[in-house]
Order: C-alpha cells, then sequence, then structure tokens
C-alpha cells in the first residue's frame, strides 16, 4: 500500500479528502504526518498531537460496495482494526468506546473522524483519519488521554505501529467486502466499553440518566436499558457516556 509521509500539513484528513476529489487517491493510499497544524476531531473539535511524538494519519477506502444504510459499519470496522493493531503490539485491556474512540485505562488512546468523499452526489470513498497517541507522555489539559508509552513503559517505532494498524484496516475492510456484518458486530459488542456496568449518560437535551449499555442495534445505534426494563436506541450525537 502506498503511504504518503508529510513533515507538516494542516489535517491529514483534509489533504487526502482534497487528493481524492481530485482523482490522486487509490483504495489504501494512507497519509501521515508529522505535525498536523489543524487536527480536527469529531463534532468540529480540535486534535493536538505533539509533532513526531504520536501517529496522525489517514486512509482512503473505496466503500462503494455498502449500502447507506451500513455506513456504521465503516466505523465498527475501523475502531476493531485500531483495537486488533493494539493488541498485536502487547497492548491489554483495550475497549471501544462507541462510536469510535479507543480506550485503555478508561482513558482514550486514539480516535476516529470517517469522512466520506461525494463526488456527483455520489459516496465514492471513505477518509478514515485516526490520531493515535504513541509516544506521548504530556497530556496537561487532557487528564482523560493516554499513550501506548504511558501504558506500557515502552517507546514505539512509529513506522511499525502504523504498520499494524494498516494491516488490520485491510483485513477488517474485508470482513465489510464479504459482508460479514454479524462477526463485526458480535466483536465490536464484546469489547464495548461499558457494556452491561451501571452508567450514566446525557441526551442531546442535556437531561442525564442512568441506564446499562446492552449492545448496538443493525444499524449502529447505542441500545441503553433505562428504568422500568425499557430499551432504548440513539443516534450518534443524539446521547454521551458521561460515566
Ligand atoms: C476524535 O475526536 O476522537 C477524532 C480524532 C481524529 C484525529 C485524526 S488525526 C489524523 C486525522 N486528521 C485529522 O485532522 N483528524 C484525524
Amino acid at each position: 500500500m502506498r503511504i504518503i509521509k508529510l513533515d507538516a500539513i494542516d489535517s491529514t484528513n483534509t489533504y487526502l479528502k482534497k487528493l481524492s476529489v481530485a482523482g490522486g487517491a487509490e483504495d489504501g493510499l494512507a497519509v501521515v504526518a508529522k505535525l498536523q497544524t489543524q487536527g480536527r476531531g469529531q463534532m468540529g473539535t480540535v486534535w493536538d498531537s505533539q509533532e513526531a511524538k504520536n501517529l496522525t494519519f489517514s486512509v482512503f477506502k473505496d466503500v462503494s460496495f455498502l449500502q447507506l444504510t451500513q455506513h456504521f459499519y465503516i466505523s465498527m470496522a475501523v475502531s476493531l482494526a485500531v483495537y486488533d493493531g493494539l493488541n498485536s503490539l502487547g497492548m491489554k485491556d483495550i475497549k471501544v468506546k462507541w462510536p469510535n474512540d479507543i480506550l485503555s485505562d478508561n482513558k482514550k488512546i486514539a480516535g476516529i473522524l470517517i469522512e466520506n468523499v461525494i463526488k456527483l452526489n455520489v459516496i465514492t470513498g471513505s477518509v478514515i483519519g485516526i490520531g493515535l497517541n504513541v509516544n506521548q507522555t504530556d497530556f496537561t489539559g487532557l487528564p482523560s488521554a493516554t499513550s501506548l508509552l504511558l501504558l506500557s513503559g515502552q517507546v514505539y517505532n512509529l513506522d511499525e505501529v502504523l504498520d499494524a494498524v494498516l494491516k488490520q484496516i485491510e483485513i477488517h475492510f474485508n470482513y465489510l467486502k464479504t459482508k460479514q456484518f454479524k462477526v463485526l458486530k458480535a466483536k465490536y459488542e464484546s469489547q464495548l466499553f461499558r457494556k452491561n456496568k451501571p452508567s450514566t449518560f446525557k441526551n442531546a437535551e442535556g437531561s442525564v440518566f442512568s441506564g446499562y449499555i446492552i449492545g448496538i442495534s443493525d444499524n449502529g445505534q447505542l441500545l441503553v436499558r433505562v428504568e422500568g426494563n425499557i430499551i432504548k436506541s440513539f443516534d450518534f450525537k443524539e446521547v454521551v457516556l458521561m460515566y
């Protein structure tokens, strides 16, 4: 697979989206930057990452074989790819927080930002952005962030970590291509953060409520059992898991 290595860029997602719209991105192309000056997170947040300490990269994947209703499975496949990539490096106790945060020790080690590439009203591909904290140890102002080094006491070679995750992305997209959605969902649910544990949530109106995460619906909604044994389903942006 081709990898474009950059010293600095605003955002690898923005760069790769432009490249793919211009017809310059093939399936599997990855772009990795030592520094992002405008790294972007989910829901308009900023992704900060110290220069050359961590991985900030994006991968272009052809998703034309998926129906729109199956798009949540991209998020599942990528979360599990990061999960398995970290496992292959010997990391234990990794969890996936719905929809696609990767946690260890209750702290976030990686974030994922998936953006569709649309040409003439058709989704031609997905740009999958991953920020993975590797060798950074100072997270001042980010008390719920962690890194591979903080967790294991070991300094990692960034290329090796990148290679481990890219391999898993290919493996997990093959699950998508071969329509093994049930396998993906079962694996995703088995690693789900706070599954079956008493948890507190906030909904889009700001109300706080308690419940138990019981799993994920077939179209990617979070299923929560609330008071009265009622199962509620939430879309991304409709609910935040607080603790
Ligand atoms: C999140 O908020 O958890 C998602 C963070 C995604 C960050 C990555 S870093 C590489 C790629 N380029 C970006 O601008 N964002 C993603």
